[in-house]
């Protein structure tokens, strides 16, 4: 270990997702084990610039390791975004003897570490924290998998309904720029067409693909849509679209919105919020900084933050064609 930081700010900024608080209490315990003092920022960069900090020690964080959304909650600060804002958070930090800084959230997120570091060469680490799985450099963000799992599980509720009705659901699931949760989700759920932003294959094919599984003798079916899919109609447009091409079909509209965002983590966000927190503390205490900590082939890695935000984080096609075949 190189030079001990004495203080350590830690923050959850951005859209909440399930495992902040088990990310939180990973980096507060990890703290006290080397024995640096910790400090909790609330509400994100907007609590940074109004000085609104408190002390964190090991117990400060029991029982929040299964809670969902943030103990420190969450925000996006547009104050942040001026010079003055940074200059004020700055400000504070300093007063308070913080000399590195965790921050829990997304690309938002990430984007201000990074504006912060190169003006004050503050040092910063981010665990990536969103339900989207949008960024580079991990396999998995902290509460994707818990999210997944929430959006999978309601598919399954609909499912029910839709059948006994002979019904098509459409299912708008979050995902403003990524597919993730739709795809898998979807697949995972048994959906027959899955739309993502990552790849717009038509109206057309997906009125062809339904009429199919009619043909084929589906009375019902769910079609899965990420939020930000690209087919230049929202879901109940979609929707509308299919009534009047289809009229065969009832179709109903389910948007999950922001249930996706809560709830308790899975044990997959909790074992990772925990081995990502523990990354942190040691990168910051090790005089590292400007990185994200992430997992890659199950092992925890580190990524450059700019890259992180900045690079192309793939879907998997292969699970497209995996969901075609499945649509036989
Ligand atoms: O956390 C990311 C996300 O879930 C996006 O998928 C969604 O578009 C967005 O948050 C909505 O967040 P908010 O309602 O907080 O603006």
């Amino acid at each position: 270990m190189g030079k001990k930081l004495k203080k350590i700010g830690v923050m959850t900024s951005g859209g909440d997702s399930p495992g902040m608080n088990a990310a939180i209490r990973s980096v507060v315990r990890a703290c006290a084990y080397y024995r640096t003092e910790c400090v909790g920022i609330y509400r994100g960069y907007q609590g940074m610039i109004e000085g609104d900090f408190v002390p964190m020690s090991a117990r400060s964080v029991n029982n929040i390791i299964h809670k969902g959304g943030t103990i420190l909650q969450s925000a996006r600060s547009k104050d942040f975004r001026t010079k003055e804002g940074r200059k004020k958070a700055y400000d504070n930090l300093t007063e308070q003897g913080i000399e590195g800084l965790v921050v829990i959230g997304g690309d938002g997120s990430f984007t201000g570490g990074v504006v912060f570091n190169k003006e004050y060469n503050f040092p910063v680490i981010g665990i990536p924290g969103t339900i989207d799985n949008d960024i580079f450099g991990t396999s998995h963000t902290l509460g994707y998998d818990t999210a997944l799992n929430t959006a999978m599980e309601a598919i399954d509720k609909i499912r029910d309904t839709a059948s006994s009705h002979n019904r098509l659901f459409f299912v708008e699931v979050m995902g403003r720029d990524a597919g993730f949760i739709a795809l898998n989700a979807g697949v995972g759920a048994g959906a027959e067409e899955i739309l993502i932003p990552e790849e717009d294959l038509g109206l057309n094919r997906m009125l062809e693909s339904l009429k199919k599984s009619r043909r084929s003798g589906k009375s019902s079916s769910i079609v899965v849509i990420a939020e930000g899919d690209k087919s230049g109609k929202n879901v109940y447009e979609l929707a509308d679209y299919v009534e009047q091409n289809m009229p065969e079909y009832e179709v109903r509209v389910s948007v999950l919105g922001h249930m996706q965002r809560g709830g308790s983590p899975t044990c997959f966000d909790r074992v990772l919020a925990s081995r990502l927190g523990v990354k942190a503390v040691e990168l910051l205490i090790d005089g590292k900084s400007n990185l994200m900590v992430g997992l890659e082939n199950d092992k925890i890695s580190t990524t450059n933050l700019e890259k992180a935000i900045k690079g192309q984080c793939e879907i998997d096609m292969e699970l497209l064609r995996v969901s075609d075949i499945m649509t036989t």
